[in-house]
């Protein structure tokens, strides 16, 4: 499995806080038969704003120190903020492993912006990903259908389909799936969260069949990691 959107790098955001629980955290991915992750540290304006030589110099610290045979890339998760293209051209904040894919976090309470920021940054050569879509309570499902026509991808978390959000979370990623409107699960771990990417994936295969689950933890993010 390829867990495309992590908060394993420490030092930047409220991921993890030192190397030794970011190994522990490997460890714990490993264990549940991730290969392939793409670390996403936190940038939101005014709250998580770390440098990309840190976030560099973090990620390739971890990638030296790490045991286990799991291959990280890098990225971000990019909170929308006004003069978020801006930082993306002058490399302030990072793509997906360095690709044209940018995941994108929106408020959780009411953000109107989300179809036009999609349309920004499809019009600024980006493919935007909307992270964890099941967590912004007033995003209905048409409005995710208006999100993918204007050149959205959608992500999904994995705790989402295996009730550790609780079923009102669990219900909305079910129903989107069968919809086909989901292209990711990936876990958005921290430190204090459980790894749960093999319990959804199981979950997935049985309720959707072992072709959906594929596609959406190891199809799908491959294109990501493939350069
Ligand atoms: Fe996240």
């Amino acid at each position: 499995m390829i867990d495309i959107h992590s908060h394993f790098l420490f030092g930047v955001d409220d991921g993890s806080p030192n190397l030794e629980v970011s190994l522990n955290m490997l460890k714990r991915a490993y264990a549940d038969g991730v290969t392939d992750i793409i670390c996403t540290p936190h940038y939101r304006s005014g709250v998580f704003e770390p440098d990309v030589s840190l976030i560099k110099a973090n990620f390739e610290r971890l990638k030296s120190e790490n045991p286990y045979p799991v291959n990280l890339y890098l990225g971000q998760e990019i909170a929308k903020c006004r003069d978020m293209f801006g930082l993306l051209k002058s490399g302030k904040v990072l793509t997906v492993n360095d690709s044209k894919y940018v995941l994108l976090e929106f408020k959780y309470v009411e953000d109107s912006e989300i179809e036009n920021t999609v349309l920004d940054a499809v019009y600024s050569g980006y493919k935007p990903i909307i992270a964890h879509v099941e967590r912004y309570e007033y995003v209905k499902e048409r409005d995710i259908e208006r999100f993918i026509d204007a050149g959205a991808y959608i992500q999904v978390n994995a705790d989402s389909l295996v009730s550790k959000r609780g079923e009102y979370y669990k219900k909305r990623v079910e129903k989107y799936i069968r919809s086909e409107l989901v292209d990711f699960v990936a876990n958005d771990m921290h430190y204090n969260r459980e790894y749960c990417m093999k319990a959804a994936f199981d979950y997935v295969s049985k309720k959707f069949g072992k072709q959906v689950a594929n596609a959406l933890f190891i199809e799908n993010p491959e294109v990501l990691i493939e350069k």
